[in-house]
């Protein structure tokens, strides 16, 4: 593949597709750039149920926006009780377990699972405006807890599996939650992820939770607090089924997701209702032009946005069949991907280039032992996909025939913003292609200005779309600051990216100190927190390196505290304390001990020095605010010797 070749959608494809034609795609994106108000409400209208309607589509005082404010709907029901007529006995779920257990989940027995478990929290007094926190294995009643908790306006927010205690209690804090749904543990690689053991520790300073809920999932033996912690199942043997969907308003606080941001401390992302669920809706058709008959395996962790967006809401409101896996893919072998696509025959596979570039690197034979032919459409998401990785995803699962949609988003942007509608716009591999209708992207410069064709700059997004980002849960001054304030009032997405002469965007990867790792945002701040917090570190710079199968990796600069210490032991338990800190993904690749960390007569750290020798192992950048010249070199020289 020369890196420049265009694949254009089949005719079969474009004949059945929702969005057939590039005419059809401009048209649409014509008709939202001109009237964005009627556009959205003819959507509005067509996908999603409304209890009451709004009167303006949306109001715009940057950075503050609403979406169909004054209207009334649930995103639960849109996503179970709407379908009940037509689709009721559809499944909405097809669960695997990592063990082998198997279990098919129709949207009639969804619904009423989540109408009994709404009542069950009802009973115990949570009403609209209160927070949860999820924090649970992938696994059907995760699905569960956080549809009951839209049913009746509980602001949920899920903390993935793999945080640690001491992450999962920040964001507990932040949110103020009162509620805490969990389960004893989950399956990971053949082991438990002990779940509930994280929530008690977690919990020894979080005196305002009054109720945590655990799911029985490995039956491990678990400490249960009087008073505090009850059994899901025994609180949904005494709930009644019958639980109508609060009618809420359209800007209710459906979400807060944290993330991480420029500093040590997450960010919870706060989105609302209305919009959220319509944007969500519209993008699943266009841009993994849904059928009646699909079945859509995404296989990320609701603990991201993307399982929040394209696992629950987006696809349950579509009406779709979504398959859900628990566990690892290397459990119990390299093919249990292939296998869980052969078995249950799925037709659509949204998944990352760093999972991607993991399978790569097992072999051909493993997919090869597998009929994928059911496949029709495959996805990618979470950083920019290498051509090396598209190409194999291309060949050797979607055997030549099945478009690869490259979709860019962001936790704040709630939907995907920029990726193929695959019956209409030709691919080009390693380019998210073109913006969703009524998303109005441009690469700019310092100053706001458009850049020339392939020129790189900052990637903004110039007029509100439905699931944008409300807030920042407790700080409007940071979501401000954070977003619209480098070229004010405009979204600043943190991205670099270029255009080309064809309007396609190139996304280059973050221009802030957000590090991703497997597709996973994480900022150097974070690390450097938790690394200091260890009492031999001094002082730390915590720096992106490449790697060749999660994309970047972490690199610690560590400076320590007067001691006889050991550098090989020391190294070793200082990964371990971040793993501990945040969460085993976050695990640093590398730690390099040195005497100094360079930096500027004002006191500076000198990343970019330090990115600069992780990358080529040497200095060439201006290094004249360069306080003493002699660490660096001593840095770049320690690598030779490593
Ligand atoms: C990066 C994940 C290139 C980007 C949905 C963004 C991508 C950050 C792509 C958001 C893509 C995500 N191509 N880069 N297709 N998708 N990114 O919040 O840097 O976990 O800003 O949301 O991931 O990560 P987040």
């Amino acid at each position: 593949m020369s890196g420049n070749e265009v694949f254009n959608p089949s005719p079969e494809f474009s004949s059945r597709a929702h969005v057939g034609s590039m005419e059809a795609y401009r048209d649409l994106c014509r008709r939202a750039e001109e009237h964005p108000e009627i556009f959205w409400a003819e959507q509005a209208e067509k996908e999603i149920h409304w209890f009451e309607k709004w009167s303006h589509a949306f109001e715009w005082h940057p950075p503050f926006v609403k979406w169909f404010a004054g209207a009334k709907t649930n995103a639960a029901y849109n996503c179970l009780d709407r379908h009940l007529e037509t689709r009721g006995d559809k499944a909405a779920l097809i669960f695997e377990g990592e063990p082998g257990d198997q279990r098919t989940i129709t949207y009639r027995q969804l619904h009423e699972e989540v109408s009994r478990f709404a009542n069950a929290l009802k009973a115990r007094g949570y009403k609209p405006g209160d927070r949860s926190i999820i924090y649970m294995p992938m696994i059907p009643e995760a699905v569960v807890a956080m549809l009951a908790c839209a049913r009746i306006g509980v602001t949920h927010s899920v903390v993935f599996g793999g945080f640690s205690a001491e992450a999962l209690k920040a964001r507990i804090q932040d949110l103020d939650a009162h509620l805490v749904l969990t389960a004893d543990a989950g399956w990971r690689r053949g082991k438990e992820l002990r779940l509930k053991d994280a929530v008690d520790e977690a919990l020894k300073e979080c005196p305002a939770v009054r109720d945590v809920i655990v799911y029985k999932r490995t039956g491990a033996a678990i400490h249960m607090q009087e008073g505090r912690d009850s059994w899901w199942h025994e609180l949904e043997a005494q709930a009644s089924a019958d639980c109508p969907a609060e009618q809420l308003d359209a800007e209710h606080p459906l979400f807060v997701l944290y993330t991480s941001g420029t500093t040590g401390k997450p960010k919870g992302i706060l989105h609302t209702t209305g919009g959220y669920i319509t944007y969500t809706t519209c993008t699943m058709k266009w841009v993994f032009d849904l059928k009646e008959d699909d079945i859509y395996w995404c296989t990320a962790d609701i603990g991201w946005v993307t399982g929040h967006s394209y696992i629950v809401y987006g696809p349950l409101s579509a009406g779709a069949t979504c398959l859900i896996y628990e566990g690892a893919p290397d459990t119990p072998a390299w093919d249990r991907w292939w296998d869980i696509i052969e078995r249950h025959k799925a037709t659509i596979l949204y998944t990352s280039p760093t999972a991607i570039r993991a399978l790569i690197k097992q072999g051909e034979a493993w997919p090869g032992k597998h009929d994928l032919s059911s496949l029709r459409l495959l996805g990618s998401v979470g950083e920019p996909i290498n051509p090396a990785a598209w190409e194999w995803y291309h060949r050797v699962i979607g055997k030549g025939r099945c478009p690869i949609v490259d979709t860019w988003w962001q936790t704040e942007t709630g939907g995907i913003l920029i990726a193929p509608m695959p019956g209409a716009v030709p691919l080009k591999p390693g380019s998210g292609t073109l913006p969703m209708p009524g998303v109005l992207a441009e690469v700019v410069d310092f100053e706001g200005k458009p850049v020339a064709d392939d020129a790189e700059g900052f990637l903004i997004i110039k007029r509100p779309w439905p699931a944008m980002i409300r807030n920042i849960w407790g700080d409007p001054d940071r979501f401000q600051q954070q977003y619209f304030s480098r070229i004010p009032g405009i979204y600043f997405t943190g991205d670099a990216a270029r255009r080309d002469k064809d309007g396609y965007f190139w996304v280059l990867g973050r221009v802030d100190d957000v590090m991703n790792v497997s597709g996973h945002r994480l900022s150097t701040m974070e690390v450097e927190s938790a690394l200091v917090r260890h009492p031999a570190v001094a002082e730390a710079a915590v720096v992106a390196k490449p790697h060749e199968i999660t994309g970047q990796a972490v690199c610690c600069f560590v400076t320590l505290k007067l001691g006889d210490w050991d550098h090989h032991k020391l190294g070793l338990e200082l990964r371990q304390w971040v793993a501990h800190e945040i969460g085993s993904f976050a695990r640093p690749e590398e730690i390099r001990f040195s005497e100094s960390l360079p930096k500027t007569r004002s006191g500076k750290i000198m990343r970019r020095l330090l990115r600069e020798i992780v990358t080529t192992h040497t200095v060439t950048g201006d290094v004249t605010t360069l306080e003493d010249l002699g660490v660096v070199t001593k840095l770049a020289a320690q690598h030779d010797e490593d």
